[in-house]
């Protein structure tokens, strides 16, 4: 084995040039996912007091949005809606004219080239804030797949090109498969928030999407967050009832949990950067402690070598123009 002098490994380092010919990851626009706030009402465009630069936008106001989305060569957006009306059972959530089915049909008519994925849950959409139908205190697992399978039929009704189910019930894969498959749908794919763990992390998405729970809190459903072996089996059982791509939640703390489900198994991945690291970056950034260009791509980077596929972000916006400008 030969080592030093005849190894120098400074040598590949030396110039822009040698390093490019070298890189082992580079991250693309094209891996990218930009999550969408939607409202009711017209004519709204809202900051996130946690999430500066991320807004709100009622319907009206997206094809504008989407339209810049795509021309920045971002493939998709993942939505999240906001309704007027909260219920014990989350009614708007599979309202045919729910703020989510009218955003998705606006979308497609604005630019039927971008991928619309729709995040399916309760949450946002229950008067309690839980992610299904409590029962005694308590959120049922099973009287809750009815009502998500439902959702994601409205979405995929109304035109969403993948649904990906966020809200951590067992079995609800398969019951949303079935329920598209019974309905001519057997070709929207499922994206599984298969390894979403309770994370505090998601604390200005609470603000965003008004849905923190009104009691206690998600850690009877979420993953316990001291746990990789548990976060194969739940990709494990997702796969089995049919996902065709699988998510690690949130990315950067659980960079260890993706690399292990990249190596375990076959199927797409992706990574969801989460609002809470999202809003770490911007405030360090706004206060000039770090350089958010360089920080958000390197951190972008970490999140595909630890063997994500797609990664969804917030800063997919900012990340397409520095791409570009590289
Ligand atoms: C809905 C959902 C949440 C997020 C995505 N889908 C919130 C939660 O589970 O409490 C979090 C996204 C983020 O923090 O950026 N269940």
């Amino acid at each position: 084995m030969s080592s030093f002098p005849q190894i120098r490994m400074r040598r590949l380092r030396r110039t822009e040039a040698l390093r490019a010919l070298v890189r082992e990851t580079q991250v693309e626009t094209g891996d990218l996912i930009y999550p969408l706030f939607v409202v009711e009402g017209s004519q709204i465009k809202q900051e996130i007091t946690s999430m500066p630069g991320i807004y709100r936008y009622s319907s009206d106001l997206l094809p504008g949005e989407v339209d810049d989305i795509a021309k920045l060569g971002i493939p998709a957006v993942i939505l999240f809606g906001i309704p007027e009306k909260k219920d014990e059972v989350g009614s708007s959530a599979y309202d045919p004219e729910g703020v989510i089915q009218q955003a998705i049909r606006t979308i497609k008519k604005a630019t039927p080239e971008l991928l619309v994925v729709t995040d399916v849950c309760l949450c946002e959409y229950t008067s309690h804030g839980h992610c299904g139908v409590v029962v005694d205190g308590y959120v049922d697992n099973d009287k809750t797949l009815e009502l998500l399978a439902k959702t994601a039929l409205s979405h995929a009704e109304a035109g969403a090109d993948v649904v990906a189910p966020s809200d951590m019930m067992d079995g609800r894969v398969k019951a949303i498969r079935q329920a598209l498959d019974k309905n001519g749908f057997q070709d929207t794919p499922i994206l599984a928030y298969a390894a979403k763990y309770a994370s505090a992390f998601y604390g200005p998405f609470r603000e965003a999407a008004e849905s923190a729970p009104q009691f206690g809190d998600r850690r009877s459903y979420q993953m316990d967050p001291p746990n990789w072996r548990e976060a194969l089996r739940e990709v494990e059982q997702d796969i089995a009832e049919g996902a065709d791509m699988v998510m690690v939640k949130p990315a950067l703390p659980y960079l260890d949990v993706i690399r292990k489900v990249r190596d375990t198994f076959n199927y797409p991945l992706a990574a969801y950067s989460v609002s809470g690291e999202y809003a770490m970056v911007k405030a360090a950034a706004q206060q000039g402690w770090l350089d958010e260009k360089r920080i958000v791509l390197e951190t972008l980077t970490a999140i595909k070598r630890a063997g994500a596929d797609i990664i969804i972000t917030y800063y997919a916006r900012d990340a397409a123009r520095w791409l570009s400008s590289i």
